[in-house]
């Protein structure tokens, strides 16, 4: 599907989209419309239960008329209320109600709302970015698909009459796109073809972009100690990898922001092995670090002016003869010494590892990791919330902040001592489960005990990486949850302006 934007008039094929304000107050183009057809929007609105409430729509198909095929209303609510959120559901409602009606063309009427806290320009450029992350499909491996089974739009055009300005305001948003759509596609790939090398790979294709990438082989893991990522690793056929990103935006003597993502490519639990039933889901287990390497791709596209760091921690869980046992003692990076009691409970050894190497070779000014860590969090939040745990109120507040601006909502959980006992070891420095009870947070403070004084929080994204229905910007499947987050507190927080 591609995206333009263009003047505003009433196209004279394919489908038009228009907004419609709460109490069926019909936005500029609507009116226009409504006008030259003598009423029709009106007598639909009348004939129908659609009253312009946010999300509602309402679809006229060949209105009278107009030489259109189909005339679709969405509604926008309150035009105080309409900020990015409110137009990137218009775009992304547009796409999702369209792709299958065998409309090959689309135009959205982007006009100025009065009242609205948000201006023409950016409100096109959000409806256009909703409309283009609701487009995201993963279908490269559906070889006999039909025709009339593949989304028809080719062409969406987004009209307003200040062309330059929507432009302008869009670029900084498609690289976003851009991210996460790469984090869409790493999660969605499967497990025999996405593995630690292969993913390490993919990360290395940002060099094009500038950023600065490294890859960490075994060998080199090894001297450097990560015992306990290497061991996770152990059972495997494939080589674990960890691979550092480095993008430079803001000149050298700046202290990097850095990102930490757990990349298991297959959790299959190892010895400690899952059931059967869902495991195919552990494909998506390197949900973090995909959302790192996005988020790398995003920065450098928009030319961030931050220092950002990307680091991720590839393995795959795998039980076999070599693998780690339930019982084992392993030695981390930091020196301290984990008994594995359970092998499943992998993500937090090989975040241990990568967190302490982060921040004893950046010295970040902040530091943020993503992990699909605990099913324990999935029934804490669900799939709408992920977790925060932080060691820094400051911190806590920003991703707060920013997830709330762009619809990635963040929960903040506890990160007690209290809670520390309970990874306490009869016979090394911890073990790596602390039971049933808390269980997402005696993980977060499993990762805390490889944390020094760096401002840093863990965000747990276990429920909200995989969406098993379509939300208003994100078609079911990979959500690529955290790259829009992490982009906008880079932007909001540490970015020179
Ligand atoms: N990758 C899983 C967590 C997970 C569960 C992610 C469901 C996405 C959906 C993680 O490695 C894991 O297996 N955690 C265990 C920890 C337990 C053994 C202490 C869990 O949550 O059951
Ligand atoms: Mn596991
Ligand atoms: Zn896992």
């Amino acid at each position: 599907m591609k995206i333009s934007f263009a003047k505003a008039t009433v196209p004279t094929e394919g489908a038009l989209v228009v907004g419609v304000l709460e109490d069926r107050v019909l936005t500029p183009t609507a009116a226009d419309i409504d006008a030259r057809t003598q009423g029709l929007i009106a007598r639909a609105m009348a004939a129908s239960r659609f009253e312009g409430k946010r999300d509602q729509t309402l679809l006229l198909l060949a209105p009278a008329g107009l030489e259109l095929a189909r005339l679709l209303l969405i509604g926008l609510g309150k035009a105080a209320d309409i900020d990015a959120k409110v137009a990137q559901s218009f775009g992304g409602g547009a796409v999702a109600q369209l792709q299958g009606a065998g409309d090959q063309v689309v135009a959205i009427a982007a006009d100025a709302i009065a009242g609205a806290p948000i201006g023409a320009a950016d409100f096109a450029a959000n409806a256009a970015l909703g409309a283009r992350l609701r487009s995201y499909r993963f279908d490269k491996y559906r070889t006999r698909e039909k025709k009339e089974e593949k989304p028809s739009v080719k062409k969406l055009s987004v009209l307003l009459s200040d062309v330059t300005a929507a432009k302008q305001a869009y670029q900084p948003l498609d690289a976003v796109a851009d991210g996460v759509f790469l984090t869409r596609d790493l999660a969605s790939e499967p497990a025999n073809v996405i593995y630690p090398e292969s993913l390490a790979a993919k990360a290395q294709t940002l060099s094009e972009l500038g950023v600065e990438v490294e890859v960490l082989s075994e060998k080199q893991m090894r001297k450097l100690g990560m015992g306990a990522l290497l061991a996770v690793g152990q059972g495997s056929e494939k080589d674990s990898q960890m691979v550092v990103m480095q993008w430079k935006g803001a000149g050298t003597d700046e202290a990097p922001v850095a990102f930490i993502g757990k990349g298991v490519t297959f959790d299959s639990g190892g010895i400690s092995i899952k059931p059967a039933a869902g495991m195919e889901e552990m494909k998506t287990d390197m949900g973090g670090a995909a959302v790192v390497i996005g988020l790398m791709k995003a920065l450098a596209l928009r030319k961030a002016r931050v220092n950002a760091v990307g680091i991720v921690g590839l393995v795959e869980n795998m039980p076999s003869g070599n693998a780690q046992r339930p019982g084992d003692v392993v030695t981390s990076a930091s020196g301290q010494t984990i008994e594995v009691i359970n092998t499943d409970a992998e993500g937090r050894l090989v975040l241990a590892d990568a967190l302490w190497y982060a921040q004893d070779r950046f010295k970040p000014r902040a530091m943020v990791d993503l992990a699909t860590l605990t099913g324990a969090i999935v029934i804490s939040l669900g799939d709408y919330y992920a977790g925060l745990f932080a060691n820094n109120d400051d911190l806590a507040e920003r991703l707060l902040g920013a997830g709330a601006k762009v619809s990635e909502p963040l929960w903040r959980m506890p990160l007690d001592d209290q809670y520390d006992k309970q990874i306490k070891s009869d016979i090394a420095d911890m073990k790596n489960t602390g039971g049933r009870e808390a269980g997402s947070i005696t993980a977060a403070m499993f990762l805390k005990r490889f944390v020094k004084d760096t401002p840093w929080a863990h965000l747990d994204i276990a429920g909200v990486t995989w969406s098993k229905k379509d939300l208003a910007v994100t078609p079911k499947g990979a959500t690529a949850f955290g790259v829009r987050l992490l982009d906008r507190l880079v932007a909001d927080h540490y970015e020179q302006k």
